[in-house]
């Protein structure tokens, strides 16, 4: 069986080789953590997109989307508490010279716990078979129990260490912990430092008074500083909406893992203002909604997780995270934060303007509560390419590699393969084309013999191959090559549009 990181690995190449995804400036040995996306990455990308915007924005009648500019006046990010605690912990190894976040370290120490309980569980489950009481075995063996402590008593101390900033005590907690660095094996650490992640620059030359400038680390804000815009230009009444996609950029201490931490990302976000009371019933909502949405793409239930936040942002009285089952382990994917009335009373009081919603029922006037759904456009590509990838043994012994990317996000949903170069095949390919590719992204292909051609299709994912024959010309019927089960049924041609758009059609 092929390890995690040995597939993990080739997922990356397999993106490369296929047009997916390039490393940035690569000519120039590339740009740590940041990445650009080739011809089918950015189709698929695209789809990812237009599937998160049509199921909030198009299926929800009380969301409306919004584009806000990535710079944005300077005191927006002093209002948020960016400025102030936008910041990550950080400390370096005096052997390797490797910097870590703080947080991190100790996060890998709680999952080995974690493992270890794990480990203890299916040990017993294998030894009692059926009899096997999986929550009586945890909440009464000793060996569980001890290690469940030490996670709780871990997570306490981090959690009030850092709400204190007191650093020390989290480089006590590394040291009392016995963590080493993972490159020298040394546990010569310096202290924790605190680093702030927004990206800087000057807006306006030095001789008219430039000013600083930040990139901004998430798109919500361009949302709550347009929040009374929308709300009365669209007439809206709470509880309503506003969705953005946009490029959102961190100075990320450790990038790793390809696409999953970049300094350069997107986000697809959407802030639901509510009535205050009213945040839990909708922050729950939007939980059960959001998990609604990643399983109707057809991925198992089993690769989610929901992570309770120990510690909340600074912003939010309530968060979980949806965690996808990634090759080196669940990670988060999406977050979903109850954010309180945080953000607008902040740029209420920073801006001196009123962001307030009168309630016609009660002729009251409030500042409205936020519950927030946020994901990463690039960690949910990054969770369908991992998922879709899949290296198969054929009944002829041949071997193929097929990406399940689910279809209506497949980067091309049909391909048209003349059988032979020859005959008035070719014409007839083309003829069938140019009709499918006003309604689908489609690619013509007539080079090499067809079964290479199929398996090129199947490595970027593409759901359906049609291939013209010399039957074609006599009745005008193709045959249609499913990816997956690489069953092939005979149609007519005037079929092909409805049976692809009914199959590659999808509900959240
Ligand atoms: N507005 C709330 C917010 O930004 P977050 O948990 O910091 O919350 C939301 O980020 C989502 O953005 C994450 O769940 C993740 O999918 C994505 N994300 C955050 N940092 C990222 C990074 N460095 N690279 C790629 N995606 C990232």
């Amino acid at each position: 069986m092929t390890k995690p990181e040995d597939k993990f690995k080739k997922i990356i190449a397999h993106c490369k080789e296929y047009g997916f995804i390039f490393p940035s400036s690569e000519i120039y040995d590339g740009l740590s953590a940041v990445y650009d996306y080739g011809h089918n990455g950015a189709e698929l990308k695209n789809n990812i997109k237009d599937y998160w915007w049509k199921s909030m924005v198009q299926y929800h009648e009380n969301i409306v989307g919004l584009d806000a500019a990535i710079f944005m006046h300077p005191s927006v990010w002093k209002a948020s508490g960016h400025v102030d605690a936008f910041n990550d912990p950080l400390i370096d190894n005096k052997d390797s010279k490797k910097r870590y976040r703080a947080d991190v370290l100790i996060e890998d120490h709680v999952a080995k716990l974690e493992e270890k309980i794990e480990k203890e569980v299916t040990k017993a489950a294998k030894r009692f078979g059926d009899s096997f009481d999986e929550q009586m075995f945890r909440e009464t063996n000793p060996r569980i129990q001890a290690n469940r402590k030490k996670i709780d008593d871990i997570n306490k101390r981090f959690v009030a260490a850092l709400e204190a900033d007191r650093l020390d005590d989290v480089k006590a907690l590394i040291e009392e912990l016995e963590i080493v660095c993972p490159v020298s094996g040394s546990r010569n650490w310096t202290d924790v430092r605190q680093f702030n992640l927004m990206f800087s620059s000057q807006m306006g030359s030095t001789g008219e008074g430039a000013s600083l400038i930040y990139l901004r680390p998430e798109t919500a804000q361009g949302i709550f500083v347009n929040y009374l815009n929308v709300q009365k230009t669209g007439r809206k009444k709470l509880p309503f909406g506003i969705a953005q996609i946009g490029k959102a950029f961190r100075n990320e201490i450790v990038a790793r893992q390809f696409i999953f931490r970049m300094r350069e990302f997107e986000q697809m976000e959407m802030q639901f203002f509510v009535k205050p009371g009213q945040e839990k019933e909708w922050y729950e909502y939007w939980k059960e909604e959001r998990m609604r949405w990643h399983l109707a793409l057809g991925i198992p239930e089993s690769q989610f997780r929901i992570h309770e936040h120990e510690k909340l942002a600074h912003y939010a009285n309530a968060a979980v995270d949806i965690e996808f089952n990634f090759s080196f382990g669940f990670r988060e994917i999406e977050g979903i934060h109850s954010r309180t009335d945080f953000d607008l009373a902040a740029h209420q009081k920073h801006s001196g303007k009123k962001l307030q919603y009168f309630d016609p029922e009660t002729n009251e006037s409030y500042v409205p509560y936020v519950v927030e759904t946020s994901i990463g456009l690039d960690r949910m590509f990054l969770a369908i390419v991992s998922h879709a990838y899949k290296e198969e043994t054929l009944e002829d012994g041949s071997e193929r590699v097929v990406m399940n990317i689910p279809p209506t996000l497949a980067p091309i949903k049909i391909a048209v393969l003349p059988l032979m170069k020859k005959d008035g095949l070719p014409e007839k390919g083309r003829e069938i084309f140019d009709t499918l590719k006003y309604d689908f992204h489609c690619q013509y292909e007539d080079k090499d013999a067809i079964g290479r051609r199929y398996r090129r299709q199947d490595a970027i994912g593409t759901p359906y191959c049609i291939t013209v024959d010399h039957q074609t010309l006599e009745d005008n019927t193709v045959t249609i090559r499913e990816r997956d089960s690489m069953q092939q049924d005979r149609i007519p041609v005037e079929k092909i549009s409805s049976i692809v758009a009914d199959r590659i059609r999808l509900r959240p």
